[in-house]
Order: structure tokens, then C-alpha cells, then sequence
């Protein structure tokens, strides 16, 4: 049958660290070695123990109670006894004749205490009213047997029921696990040392943030793991080089003999085959502008901590100034890990989007300080992009269809360059409907 109301999900308990985890996992079967040891010990060693040394006490008492008893009531049988017991058996009694106590019991409690177990082998032995007084504070046990014409006191002190032996041997135990465990909790912080480090350095290259190598130390298998990313790292840092090198050398080659057709061109003088000739140079030279941006947005620029307001503000100023309205929503200030000038060619490839395909845009920066992320979002009132192209304007060249008119221009590298950006940046870029009509930009980046 299904429960009418849906049950909160049990807590994970599990700590989420590695080194939390590590000591639950060194802790708990201590823990319960202790647990188990201990109460094997208390229940066979200590109960047993116990036992044995109340009926030896008994039947001490049962022995001297028979000999009152039976003897003649002198004074002197009474004095030899008294002093026999003390020098062997380390126990004092006192006898008060025809003294009747009659709150005396005849029955023993079945508890495992000492006043119990005693009370047993009383019962047991002694076949007589009794009372058993244990005093802690004095270490001190007293026995009242009701005897037959008397009252018999039987002090003794309390190390004759009671072995302290028992409570050293635990406490050794708990004293020396524990003492282990702190010395262990010391290597454990050692081991876990290198794979946060190694962990910290992948984060901040995963943000575009240079990092230095350092020697791997550790286990074997954080010290694979660490020489690994460097190495992966090393390669990734040397494609992206080459890479930019490479758009580098080809933007720059194209531009001279393109310049060089133009002024060709200009001298041919105007007729139909000279103008289409001189648009597609044109475009040419668009394209090697945009492989130029391209590069840029991957250029030396190293990533520091500064503050993206005055740079979103830059942004809105300058396109206001052209005339397109932009509405800004910003925070005073946020300052986050970033390359500025290759943030500012992502921001003004959105925002170039925004003013090309729509009328008004409108910028909301928020921080959302719980989930570690900061976002940037880009809202404007144009005809948007179906969900379906979302994945397809990101790619490189990638035009809709709507948009290839002469009058909008652009090569469809302006979203894929800013998309680079992010990405180094350790962020991630998504599309949305926006509240106002027109296409949503969500940028996160990584606070
Ligand atoms: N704000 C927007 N509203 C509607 N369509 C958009 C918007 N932004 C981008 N698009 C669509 O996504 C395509 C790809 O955009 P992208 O910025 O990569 O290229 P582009 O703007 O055409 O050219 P470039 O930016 O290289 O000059 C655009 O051609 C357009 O069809
Ligand atoms: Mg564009």
C-alpha cells in the first residue's frame, strides 16, 4: 500500500569529505572492538569474578554465624573469634546478644550489582535473615545476620568483593585505542594533504587560472594521479597555444594581400564584377576579424580576482551610446576570478547579439553566494531561437536562417567565441526564453 504523504528523505549521514570519511571507517570497528571487548569482559570475566568472591565472603560470615551459634556465649570464644578473623580473614564483627532486628530480609534481588550477588550467596550460604550495607564512600561493606539469639555485624573492607583490576584493564584498553586513533587521525591528515592539493589545482585550472606544478607527494596512486594532470594540463596549455599561434600567423598572412586586392580593386574602377569581387573581400576580411577575436578571448591574459561591475557598466555605456537602451541590474559590486578583457568580448558578443536581432535589452547580475556560482543574465525583446537551435548557435559559422541577410551581418562565430570564454572561465552558458519576448543568456561563473 503507498503512504498517503511523501516521507522526507533519510539524511545522508555519510560524511561528505574523504577525511571525514576515512575516520568513520578507521572509527567505527574500533568502536565496536571496544564495545564488543568491554562487554565480553564485564559480562563473563566480571560477573563471574564477582561471584566467586561474594560466596567466599558467605561463607565466611555462614562460618562464623555457625560458630556463635554453637559455642558457648563466653566472652573469651567471642574475643579469640574476633580476633582470628581480623588477622586472617580482614573482617570485624561485632555481636549484640538478644538483639532482634526485624526488618531483615530472607529473599536476594537478581540484579548483577555487588549488593545483590552478595545477597544471593547470603541466601545461599548463610540460610538466615540478612541485610547487606554497602558503602561506597568508605569502602566499606557491612553484613547483619539475625542469629539466633543475637544480632551478628560483619564489617569487612570493600577490596574483598571487589577486584579494581577490572576497571584499569578497560580503561587501558579505551585509553590505548584512543591514543592510537589520535596518532592515526595525524597520518590520515597527511595522506589526504596531496589530493586536496591536487584537488584545489584541478578546480583552478578548470577556471583558466595558471597553476604552478608542484612535486607530487603522497600514495602511489595520488602521486599517478597528480603527475597525470599535469601532464594533461601541459598538453591542453600547449594545443591552446598552438592553436593561437597558429589563428595568429593565419589572421595576420591573410590581412596583407587582402589589403593589397583592395586597393586593386579600387583602381579597376566600379563595375558589377569588381563590386561582388569586392564583397566577398569584405567578408574575408570580417572573418579574419573574427578568428582575430577568436584569439584574443584565448590570449596570454592571466585570470585575477576583480570586481565585474565597472566592466558590465562599460559595456552599457558604450552601447547606449549608439543608441540601443540597455537596463542594468546589478549589485554594487562582485568580484570574481576573471580574464576582463576576454569577460568583456563574451559580455559584447551577447550584447552585439541583443542590439542586432532586437530593440531593447535588458543586463541582471545576481550572486547566489549558497550554490557558489554568480550569474549573468542577458534578456532582449527580438524574435529569441527555438529551443531546438539552442545546441547549433554555439557551433562556429552556424547562421539561422532568418538571420542571413546582408543587413545583420556577422559570421556566426560571435556565440562561439563567447561560449570559449565562459567555459575557461569554469563556467557554462544556457539559453532560455526571456520574460521580455526575445532570447535569455544565463551566464554562470564560478564565485
Ligand atoms: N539575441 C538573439 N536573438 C535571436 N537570435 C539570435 C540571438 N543571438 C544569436 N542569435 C542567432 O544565433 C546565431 C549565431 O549567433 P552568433 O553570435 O554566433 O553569430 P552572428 O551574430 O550571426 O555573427 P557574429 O556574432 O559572428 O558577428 C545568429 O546568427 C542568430 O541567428
Ligand atoms: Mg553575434
Amino acid at each position: 500500500m503507498r503512504l498517503p504523504i511523501k516521507l522526507p528523505k533519510p539524511r545522508n549521514l555519510m560524511p561528505r569529505g574523504l577525511f571525514g570519511r576515512a575516520v568513520l571507517i578507521i572509527m567505527l570497528p574500533i568502536l565496536l572492538l571496544q564495545g564488543a571487548s568491554t562487554y565480553i569482559f564485564f559480562d563473563r570475566h566480571w560477573t563471574r569474578m564477582t561471584e566467586r568472591l561474594a560466596y567466599a565472603v558467605a561463607g565466611e560470615v555462614a562460618a562464623v554465624s555457625d560458630q556463635i551459634e554453637g559455642a558457648p556465649k563466653d566472652k573469651d570464644t567471642i574475643e579469640i573469634l574476633k580476633a582470628l578473623m581480623a588477622t586472617h580473614l580482614d573482617m570485624l564483627f561485632t555481636y549484640s546478644p538478644k538483639i532482634k532486628n526485624e526488618t531483615l530480609l530472607t529473599d536476594a534481588g537478581d540484579g548483577p550489582g555487588l549488593t545483590d550477588t552478595l545477597s544471593r550467596a547470603i541466601v545461599d550460604q548463610v540460610r538466615r535473615p540478612f541485610m547487606v550495607n554497602v558503602d561506597m564512600d568508605h569502602k566499606k561493606i557491612d553484613v547483619f545476620v539475625q542469629l539466633r539469639d543475637g544480632l551478628l555485624q560483619v564489617s569487612m573492607p570493600q577490596r574483598r568483593m571487589y577486584d579494581s583490576s577490572g576497571y584499569i584493564f578497560v580503561l587501558w584498553l579505551n585509553g590505548l585505542a584512543l591514543t592510537f586513533f589520535l596518532i592515526s587521525l595525524f597520518f590520515m591528515r597527511n595522506q589526504i594533504r596531496p589530493i586536496r592539493r591536487l584537488a584545489v589545482a584541478a578546480e583552478r585550472f578548470g577556471k583558466g587560472i595558471n597553476v604552478q606544478a608542484f612535486k607530487p607527494t603522497g600514495a602511489r596512486e595520488v602521486r599517478r594521479a597528480t603527475e597525470a594532470f599535469f601532464n594533461m594540463k601541459e598538453r591542453i596549455t600547449r594545443t591552446v597555444q598552438q592553436r593561437t599561434a597558429m589563428l595568429g600567423g593565419i589572421s595576420h598572412d591573410l590581412r596583407t594581400p587582402l589589403t593589397r586586392m583592395k586597393l586593386q580593386l579600387e583602381m579597376m574602377g566600379k563595375n558589377p564584377d569588381t563590386v561582388a569581387l569586392r564583397e566577398d573581400i569584405d567578408d574575408m576580411e570580417a572573418m579574419v576579424e573574427g578568428y582575430l577575436a577568436f584569439m584574443r578571448g584565448e590570449g596570454d591574459e592571466s585570470a585575477q580576482a576583480l570586481d565585474v561591475v565597472p566592466i558590465l557598466q562599460r559595456l552599457a555605456l558604450n552601447t547606449q551610446r549608439q543608441g540601443f537602451p540597455v537596463i542594468m541590474n546589478t549589485p554594487a559590486s562582485l568580484i570574481l576570478e576573471i580574464r576582463p578583457n576576454a569577460l568583456e568580448r563574451a559580455l559584447t558578443n551577447f550584447v552585439e547579439n541583443a542590439r542586432k536581432y532586437a530593440t531593447r535589452t535588458e543586463i541582471t547580475l545576481w550572486a547566489d553566494d549558497h550554490n557558489g556560482w554568480a550569474g549573468l543574465t542577458i534578456d532582449d525583446d527580438g524574435p529569441g531561437i527555438e529551443p531546438a537551435n539552442y545546441e547549433d548557435v554555439f557551433k562556429p559559422f552556424f547562421r539561422l536562417e532568418g538571420s542571413r541577410s546582408k543587413k545583420t551581418g556577422g559570421l556566426g562565430l560571435g556565440m562561439a567565441i563567447a561560449q570559449d570564454i565562459i567555459l575557461s572561465h569554469g563556467g557554462r552558458v544556457l539559453l532560455d526564453r526571456a520574460p521580455i519576448g526575445g532570447l535569455r543568456v544565463v551566464i554562470h561563473l564560478p564565485l
